[in-house]
């Protein structure tokens, strides 16, 4: 198989259109000329009918169309850009929104509901194979059940300006959970959501985590209307008899500065507006706050909520979930005191003096926020507006400017929120595995999906774009590494003959971010230093980083100041330091911690001490039994730095405690086997069923689909079981040969012959213990063999079915017209003897008539001889004929023109028989005859003499129905439809009997 043959005339390429943003279009080989030992030169034909010419370029080759939807990308032939976005488009546009991609699972947001997820469809899944019914999610939950295998959500793309947030995974996430914790018998009404009918407890419990994360973790953004501001990893735990009896969820990096801020076009925490619109009047008054929610600073600077969300409602999903999970109605009220707390602490008014900042003593919102929140109100203002230095000696309290001290109350806020988060979470927990983590101790396995933020590229990035990206930069490193590792275990596996081949590493983007002298370390040294600034980070950045060996992937960007510029896995990202320390340190001042943690108010005391838990630290406590969890535990996470609560211990920074954490999860995720789901976001207006390809491609691109791609293209990417191969390609072989072996199973001989018969070269094809290995393109080859193979057994069958065909035509027009010519002729002849008999009885009274009229003459004459003398007679005979005479025979025919067959047949008298009437006397002979005529079958006639002979021209042979003609020419044409219409339906009815 040459590139030439690759090539040859008639194959289908893509041709880039004019520029890569618009994709490309299909084009046929027109011709195809060697120019030089490894140049060809390609003329094409686009599907607009222009020719183009390509010299030494060689443009992707198109799959045969049984690939080119294929459910699985792995099967393409001919593995390349265009084909595999093809494929997800083709699919896309046929409402098919899973493709799988080998091991990942790609997902296309419809961006409206589809009735995918219906409980029979849940039904369906369970208990069958990945590959048995269409790609599905539930096919990759149900896979993960049954060989235990974590599963992984992890989104991952950009193109410029754009996240990926919104497309889908923490949807796909819920669904999944929804389906592995769904009773295994669901409910069988139609409501989408109907699966978790009838579901046990716990059952229950895991599915109310979902509302709850969500009204406290998500929030409105640009492209999401429910986006998730922190990542999440859930864990559902087995016992042995694979019956749920728990759950674990952990937490990553949730998203703080929401809390204090939002642009115009997002909103604060959906939590916030689904109290202001689902309370009751009498505990909004008691909270001091109104359904009006623009009177809060916290809420009024971001945008109005979508009309897709209904705060109200889901503040009731939420109130429910609370009480699934076990938190009363007492919690409830103390989690939304400390709630509306928050808010009246942002509406504090801070002032600034010339050189200082002030709050007005009586300041109704912090008379209100302290209330609430149990706090002492004249410390809180002062270290509000002042901080303390410690010096070695002393303690010195300095003013701070109405700027810094807005920050120390936003930073109360945050940390109060994020306490609370992280005490919910703990409240999750508790309910789910049991105060002691009994159901963990019980557990034998597990199931983890993780559902993590994705790469993120705003025009602006900061600290919170950084530690994203790093995760997903070390996500995409374990995906490499396992897709990698996990395709080339199938060649040792198979016993292959392989070189093992490297792909593109990610490995020193994150030495440059978490190395020992990386970015994160330079950041963490810097934030402990009382004079370290912005500035003098990223002076620090520049002197380490900006090295040769780097140059790869730390940049300084040329046209932003205080900036400094990664190149990672997807795109470069260049990042703004400013902010960068304080939110490393993320720390509230320790005089506004001890008031907090001193808070008069027990249910805050409780969320702050349970927030405090120091990272590392187990978050079940030993249980009293010394029961032990087998399943690993990626440990707690806790975003809410701590100070150690007076003692000395070195203040963990976000920075650092976010690499702690996410290195557990992927020392965890190594122990496991992973499913990937892929969220791919079809375009960035959230509009159901709009694809748009150039933004689908870079998502692609960025989430490693395409580079795993570029790996098996190298490698065989096409493996099939003997007996799959050999059962799709036999006919490729001599048809005496595989009908046998077939019979036989002998997959692997037939698999042998057909790479003979095809005559694939040794270098394109490897066997494999039970599979065989080609490399890229031979299935193409394969495929066209196989279709020109089948066309031609096609020709063959439609000829023969036409000459079928047109013989039982031509059968059925001959007796069409045989019937028709007897019909005729017996009808004539009837007729005839009819008319034949009335003139014989008229000549017959007409010569009784003259008859009597002669004897009355003569008896007349007698008497007259008698009387004077004898006349001479006349004769009787010459009288009759003269006068009346019987229908002479050239009249008759004249009446009855026939033609030959019926006038052979009939033998007509010369002249009227002298016999007397019929009746009491024997038959003339013509009546006689014509009595044998009336009397004969039709078809004693229809000889192929009778035929040959038959008045064809006559004009009764031409009232022969149009549409029973045969086409002009038929004779060697293909019918018409006019004779398939024929064939299909008589214009008789077959049951009507013509001789009747
Ligand atoms: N499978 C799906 N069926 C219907 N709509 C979906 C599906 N997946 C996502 N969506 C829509 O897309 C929106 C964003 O999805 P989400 O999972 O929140 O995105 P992400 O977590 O990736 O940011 C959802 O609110 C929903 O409207
Ligand atoms: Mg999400």
């Amino acid at each position: 198989m040459t590139t030439l043959s690759l090539y040859a005339p008639g194959t289908r390429v893509y041709l880039p259109r004019e520029s890569e943003e618009e994709g490309w279009i299909t084009a046929e080989v027109v011709t195809c000329t060697k120019v030089s030992a490894d140049a060809l030169k390609l003329v094409l034909r686009d599907e607009s009918g222009q020719e183009t010419t390509l010299t030494g370029t060689l443009p992707p080759l198109r799959n045969p169309p049984l690939l080119e939807s294929a459910d699985d990308l792995a099967t393409l032939s001919h593995l390349n850009e265009p084909s595999v976005l093809y494929a997800v488009q083709s699919r896309y546009a046929q409402r098919k929104i899973y493709t799988y991609s080998g091991i990942v699972l790609l997902a296309v947001n419809p961006f409206e509901p589809v009735p995918l997820y219906t409980p029979e469809i849940v039904k369906s899944y369970i208990g069958r194979n990945k590959g048995e019914l269409e790609p599905h999610l539930f096919a990759i939950a149900e896979d993960a059940r049954e060989v235990r295998w974590i599963f992984l959500n992890s989104r991952l793309k950009l193109t410029d300006g754009c996240d990926e947030s919104g497309a889908g995974k923490t949807e796909s996430a819920k669904l999944v959970m929804r389906f592995i914790a769904a009773p295994k018998a669901p409910a069988t009404n139609a409501d989408q959501n109907s699966f978790v009918d009838g579901a046990s407890l716990v059952e229950q419990q895991i599915q109310a985590t979902n509302p709850i994360l969500e009204a406290f973790g998500n929030a409105k953004t640009t492209r999401n209307d429910n986006s998730s501001r922190f990542g999440k990893f859930i864990q559902l735990l087995f016992d042995s008899n694979r019956q749920i009896v728990g759950a674990r969820v952990r937490t990553y990096l949730l998203e703080r500065t929401r809390i204090s801020y939002q642009t115009t076009t997002e909103r604060n925490y959906h939590i916030f507006y689904q109290l202001c619109a689902g309370l009751p009047s009498k505990n909004l008054e008691s909270l001091r706050i109104s359904a009006d929610y623009s009177q809060f600073h916290y809420l009024n600077q971001g945008g109005p909520s979508s009309a897709e969300l209904s705060d109200r409602d889901k503040f009731h999903a939420t109130q429910d979930a609370l009480n699934i999970i076990g938190i009363d109605a007492g919690k409830q009220t103390s989690i939304f005191q400390v709630l509306a707390a928050l808010l009246h602490l942002g509406n504090i008014n801070i002032t600034q003096t010339r050189t200082e900042a002030i709050i007005e003593d009586e300041d109704p919102a912090m008379v209100q926020a302290m209330e609430f929140l149990g706090v002492n109100l004249t410390e809180f203002k002062r270290w509000t507006i002042k901080k303390q230095i410690t010096t070695r000696s002393e303690k010195i309290a300095t003013t701070l400017t109405a700027p810094q001290a807005v920050q120390v109350r936003d930073s109360i806020s945050r940390f109060v929120y994020a306490c609370l988060f992280e005490w919910l979470v703990t409240a999750i927990n508790e309910s789910l595995t049991g105060k002691y983590g009994d159901a963990a101790a019980r557990a034998e396995t597990h199931i983890g999906v993780l559902d993590i933020y994705g790469f993120e590229h705003f025009e602006k990035n900061s600290f919170e774009q950084f530690c994203i990206n790093y995760a997903n930069e070390r996500l995409q490193h374990e995906f490499n590494t396992y897709v990698f590792k996990l395709a080339q275990d199938d060649y040792v596996k198979e016993k292959i003959n392989w070189t093992f081949i490297d792909f593109d590493d990610n490995q020193p983007a994150i030495d440059l971010m978490e190395g020992k002298l990386g970015i994160l370390s330079i950041l963490d040294e810097e934030s402990r230093l009382p004079l370290g600034t912005d500035a003098s980070f990223l002076q620090k950045l520049n002197a380490q980083l900006d090295k040769p060996a780097n140059k790869a992937v730390y940049k300084m960007p040329k046209f932003a100041n205080a900036a400094f510029t990664i190149a990672h896995y997807a795109l470069d990202v260049t990042y703004q330091v400013e902010g960068f320390l304080e939110k490393n340190r993320d720390t509230v001042p320790e005089e506004q911690l001890a008031l907090l943690t001193a808070s008069s108010n027990p249910f805050l005391r409780e969320v702050v001490d349970t927030a405090l838990h120091r990272v590392g630290e187990p978050v079940e406590p030993p249980s009293p039994n010394g029961a032990v969890s087998k399943i690993p535990d990626p440990g707690r996470t806790s975003l809410v730095g701590t100070t150690g609560r007076g003692t000395s211990v070195k203040k963990p920074t976000l920075g650092s405690i976010f690499k702690g954490s996410l290195g557990t999860l992927m020392d965890m995720l190594r122990t496991t086997n992973v499913h990937y789901i892929r969220c791919l976001k079809p375009n960035q207006h959230k509009m159901p069923w709009e694809f748009h390809p150039s933004q689908v491609l870079a998502q692609l691109r960025a989430a490693g689909v395409l580079e795993t791609i570029r790996i098996s293209t190298a490698g065989y990417p096409s493996r099939w079981t003997f007996e799959t191969f050999a059962r799709r390609y036999y006919i490729l072989i001599h048809w005496r040969e595989g009908p046998p072996l077939i019979k036989r199973e002998q997959w692997k001989r037939i698999t042998v012959l057909v790479l003979q018969k095809a005559g694939i070269d040794k270098s394109k094809h490897q066997f494999g213990e039970t599979k065989i290995f080609l490399r890229t393109g031979v299935l193409a080859t394969l495929e066209a063999l196989r279709s020109a193979r089948l066309n031609a057994v096609l020709f063959m069958q439609t000829n023969m079915r036409r000459l079928i065909a047109m013989r039982k035509y031509r059968h059925f027009q001959r007796s069409v017209v045989a019937i028709q010519s007897h019909w005729r002729g017996a009808t004539a002849r009837k007729a005839f003897h009819q008319a034949l008999e009335k003139s014989l009885k008229e000549a017959e009274a007409a010569r009784e008539a003259e008859a009597a009229k002669a004897a009355k003459e003569a008896a007349m004459a007698g008497r007259e001889s008698r009387a004077g003398g004898r006349k001479t007679p006349t004769s009787i005979n010459d009288r009759s004929t003269a006068s009346t005479g019987s229908p002479s025979k050239t009249k008759i025919r004249k009446m009855f023109s026939f033609g030959s067959k019926e006038k052979s047949a009939l033998v007509l008298p010369d002249q009227p028989s002298p016999e007397p009437p019929l009746i009491g006397r024997q038959p003339s002979r013509l009546e006689a005859a014509s009595k044998r005529l009336s009397r004969r079958s039709w078809y004693d006639t229809s000889t192929s003499s009778s035929r040959a002979k038959s008045p064809v021209k006559s004009p009764n042979r031409a009232k022969t129905p149009n549409h029973l003609a045969p086409p002009a020419g038929h004779s060697s044409k293909m019918p018409t439809p006019i004779y398939d219409q024929f064939m299909k339906k008589p214009p008789w009815n077959s049951s009507t009997n013509l001789l009747h």
